[in-house]
Protein backbone atom coordinates (compact mmCIF):
# COMPACT_ATOMS: atom_id res chain seq x y z
CA UNK A 1 0.00 0.00 0.00
CA UNK A 2 2.88 2.33 0.88
CA UNK A 3 4.57 1.45 -2.51
CA UNK A 4 1.39 2.41 -4.10
CA UNK A 5 0.85 6.00 -2.40
CA UNK A 6 4.78 6.34 -3.36
CA UNK A 7 4.15 5.65 -6.61
CA UNK A 8 1.13 7.93 -7.67
CA UNK A 9 2.85 10.89 -5.83
CA UNK A 10 6.16 10.35 -7.39
CA UNK A 11 4.20 10.38 -10.96
CA UNK A 12 2.30 13.59 -9.87
CA UNK A 13 5.66 15.07 -8.73
CA UNK A 14 6.81 14.06 -12.74
CA UNK A 15 4.05 15.31 -14.07
CA UNK A 16 3.96 18.63 -12.13
CA UNK A 17 7.50 18.62 -13.11
CA UNK A 18 6.84 17.95 -16.99
CA UNK A 19 4.67 20.87 -17.27
CA UNK A 20 6.41 23.82 -15.16
CA UNK A 21 9.26 22.82 -18.01
CA UNK A 22 6.97 23.16 -20.50
CA UNK A 23 5.69 26.71 -19.73
CA UNK A 24 9.35 27.60 -19.46
CA UNK A 25 10.37 26.58 -22.39
CA UNK A 26 7.15 28.15 -23.93
CA UNK A 27 8.01 31.43 -22.51
CA UNK A 28 11.54 31.33 -23.75
CA UNK A 29 11.24 30.46 -26.89
CA UNK A 30 8.46 33.09 -27.59
CA UNK A 31 9.75 34.97 -30.96
CA UNK A 32 10.13 39.05 -28.97
CA UNK A 33 9.04 39.95 -32.35
CA UNK A 34 5.38 38.32 -32.01
CA UNK A 35 4.87 41.10 -29.33
CA UNK A 36 6.05 44.14 -31.52
CA UNK A 37 3.26 42.59 -34.03
CA UNK A 38 0.54 42.24 -31.52
CA UNK A 39 1.12 45.49 -30.14
CA UNK A 40 1.73 47.08 -33.41
CA UNK A 41 -1.60 45.13 -34.64
CA UNK A 42 -3.53 46.59 -31.76
CA UNK A 43 -2.59 49.64 -32.69
CA UNK A 44 -3.47 49.81 -36.69
CA UNK A 45 0.09 50.13 -37.40
CA UNK A 46 2.67 47.77 -39.37
CA UNK A 47 5.81 46.63 -37.74
CA UNK A 48 8.18 49.01 -39.40
CA UNK A 49 5.59 51.93 -38.87
CA UNK A 50 5.87 51.03 -34.84
CA UNK A 51 9.54 51.67 -35.08
CA UNK A 52 9.83 54.13 -37.96
CA UNK A 53 6.94 56.21 -37.83
CA UNK A 54 3.82 56.53 -40.17
CA UNK A 55 4.41 58.79 -44.11
CA UNK A 56 6.29 58.64 -47.16
CA UNK A 57 8.96 57.00 -45.99
CA UNK A 58 8.37 53.14 -45.74
CA UNK A 59 12.10 51.65 -46.18
CA UNK A 60 14.93 51.68 -44.09
CA UNK A 61 17.04 54.32 -45.52
CA UNK A 62 21.16 54.03 -46.02
CA UNK A 63 23.06 55.74 -43.98
CA UNK A 64 27.21 56.58 -44.39
CA UNK A 65 29.59 59.81 -42.97
CA UNK A 66 27.92 63.37 -42.09
CA UNK A 67 27.77 64.76 -45.63
CA UNK A 68 28.18 68.52 -45.25
CA UNK A 69 27.10 69.41 -48.30
CA UNK A 70 23.45 68.70 -47.40
CA UNK A 71 23.86 69.31 -43.54
CA UNK A 72 24.61 72.72 -44.36
CA UNK A 73 21.64 73.11 -46.86
CA UNK A 74 19.56 71.37 -43.96
CA UNK A 75 20.66 74.23 -41.54
CA UNK A 76 19.19 77.32 -43.51
CA UNK A 77 15.92 75.07 -44.14
CA UNK A 78 15.90 74.68 -40.46
CA UNK A 79 16.40 78.23 -40.20
CA UNK A 80 13.91 79.41 -42.85
CA UNK A 81 10.86 76.69 -41.79
CA UNK A 82 11.89 74.83 -38.20
CA UNK A 83 13.26 77.38 -36.08
CA UNK A 84 9.77 79.34 -34.66
CA UNK A 85 9.08 75.99 -33.33
CA UNK A 86 12.20 74.42 -32.48
CA UNK A 87 15.82 75.16 -30.92
CA UNK A 88 18.44 72.81 -30.20
CA UNK A 89 19.09 72.77 -26.77
CA UNK A 90 15.97 74.11 -24.93
CA UNK A 91 12.29 72.96 -25.28
CA UNK A 92 10.29 75.49 -27.32
CA UNK A 93 7.26 75.26 -29.24
CA UNK A 94 8.23 72.13 -29.98
CA UNK A 95 11.01 69.91 -28.39
CA UNK A 96 15.06 70.59 -28.02
CA UNK A 97 16.23 68.78 -31.37
CA UNK A 98 19.64 68.03 -30.26
CA UNK A 99 20.01 64.30 -30.03
CA UNK A 100 16.78 63.30 -31.45
CA UNK A 101 19.14 60.91 -33.96
CA UNK A 102 19.89 59.18 -30.26
CA UNK A 103 16.45 58.57 -29.38
CA UNK A 104 14.63 58.12 -32.87
CA UNK A 105 15.17 56.06 -36.22
CA UNK A 106 16.34 58.25 -39.45
CA UNK A 107 13.22 57.33 -40.92
CA UNK A 108 10.97 58.19 -38.08
CA UNK A 109 12.69 61.88 -37.99
CA UNK A 110 11.48 61.79 -41.66
CA UNK A 111 7.66 60.55 -41.36
CA UNK A 112 7.60 63.08 -38.65
CA UNK A 113 9.37 66.33 -41.28
CA UNK A 114 7.24 65.01 -43.95
CA UNK A 115 3.83 63.88 -42.30
CA UNK A 116 3.73 65.23 -38.73
CA UNK A 117 -0.28 65.63 -38.45
CA UNK A 118 -0.85 61.88 -39.01
CA UNK A 119 1.93 61.14 -36.75
CA UNK A 120 0.70 62.84 -34.19
CA UNK A 121 -3.12 61.28 -34.81
CA UNK A 122 -1.80 57.47 -34.76
CA UNK A 123 1.74 56.98 -33.36
CA UNK A 124 1.91 56.13 -30.10
CA UNK A 125 4.84 57.98 -29.15
CA UNK A 126 4.13 61.12 -31.57
CA UNK A 127 0.75 61.28 -29.78
CA UNK A 128 2.61 61.61 -26.05
CA UNK A 129 4.62 64.50 -28.01
CA UNK A 130 1.54 65.98 -29.18
CA UNK A 131 -0.03 65.73 -25.18
CA UNK A 132 3.48 67.09 -24.07
CA UNK A 133 3.74 70.11 -26.00
CA UNK A 134 -0.10 70.46 -26.58
CA UNK A 135 0.91 72.53 -30.18
CA UNK A 136 0.30 70.67 -33.81
CA UNK A 137 4.05 70.54 -35.67
CA UNK A 138 2.63 71.31 -39.12
CA UNK A 139 3.68 70.30 -42.55
CA UNK A 140 6.34 72.91 -43.78
CA UNK A 141 5.67 72.17 -47.51
CA UNK A 142 8.98 70.36 -47.55
CA UNK A 143 10.45 68.01 -50.28
CA UNK A 144 11.87 64.96 -49.73
CA UNK A 145 15.43 65.95 -50.27
CA UNK A 146 14.70 68.84 -48.06
CA UNK A 147 13.87 66.81 -45.31
CA UNK A 148 16.49 64.12 -45.74
CA UNK A 149 18.91 67.48 -45.89
CA UNK A 150 17.02 68.72 -42.39
CA UNK A 151 18.39 64.81 -41.07
CA UNK A 152 21.60 65.46 -42.07
CA UNK A 153 21.52 68.76 -40.28
CA UNK A 154 20.18 67.13 -36.89
CA UNK A 155 22.82 63.88 -37.45
CA UNK A 156 25.44 66.48 -37.41
CA UNK A 157 24.12 68.97 -34.60
CA UNK A 158 23.74 65.47 -33.05
CA UNK A 159 27.35 64.08 -32.49
C1 LIG B 1 4.37 75.08 -35.46
C2 LIG B 1 5.53 74.67 -34.71
C3 LIG B 1 6.46 73.66 -35.34
C4 LIG B 1 7.13 73.76 -36.55
C5 LIG B 1 7.08 74.88 -37.57
C6 LIG B 1 7.94 72.56 -36.63
N1 LIG B 1 7.76 71.77 -35.54
FE1 LIG B 1 8.65 69.97 -35.18
N2 LIG B 1 7.49 69.71 -33.56
C7 LIG B 1 6.63 70.66 -33.02
C8 LIG B 1 5.94 70.08 -31.90
C9 LIG B 1 4.92 70.81 -31.03
C10 LIG B 1 6.39 68.76 -31.79
C11 LIG B 1 5.90 67.66 -30.84
C12 LIG B 1 4.79 66.89 -31.57
C13 LIG B 1 3.53 67.71 -31.70
O1 LIG B 1 3.03 68.16 -30.67
O2 LIG B 1 3.06 67.93 -32.84
C14 LIG B 1 7.39 68.57 -32.85
C15 LIG B 1 8.09 67.39 -33.05
C16 LIG B 1 9.15 67.26 -33.93
C17 LIG B 1 10.00 66.10 -34.03
C18 LIG B 1 9.89 64.82 -33.21
C19 LIG B 1 10.83 64.90 -32.04
C20 LIG B 1 10.86 63.65 -31.22
O3 LIG B 1 11.66 63.60 -30.27
O4 LIG B 1 10.08 62.73 -31.48
C21 LIG B 1 10.92 66.38 -35.00
C22 LIG B 1 12.05 65.46 -35.48
C23 LIG B 1 10.63 67.69 -35.50
N3 LIG B 1 9.55 68.21 -34.83
C24 LIG B 1 11.35 68.33 -36.49
C25 LIG B 1 10.94 69.49 -37.12
C26 LIG B 1 11.56 70.04 -38.29
C27 LIG B 1 12.81 69.48 -38.96
C28 LIG B 1 10.83 71.13 -38.64
C29 LIG B 1 11.02 72.02 -39.85
C30 LIG B 1 10.74 71.40 -41.12
C31 LIG B 1 9.76 71.30 -37.68
N4 LIG B 1 9.85 70.26 -36.77
C32 LIG B 1 8.81 72.30 -37.69
C33 LIG B 1 6.43 71.94 -33.50
C34 LIG B 1 6.86 72.39 -34.72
Amino acid sequence: MKKIILLIFSASLLILASCGSENNSETTSRNPDDAKQKMAEKLGLTVFELENGIGPIKEKIQLSGIDEIKAASGEEIFVAKCAQCHKLDERYTGPALRGVTETRSPEYILNMILNPEEMTKRHPEARKMLAMYANQMTFQNVTKDDARALLEYLRKESK
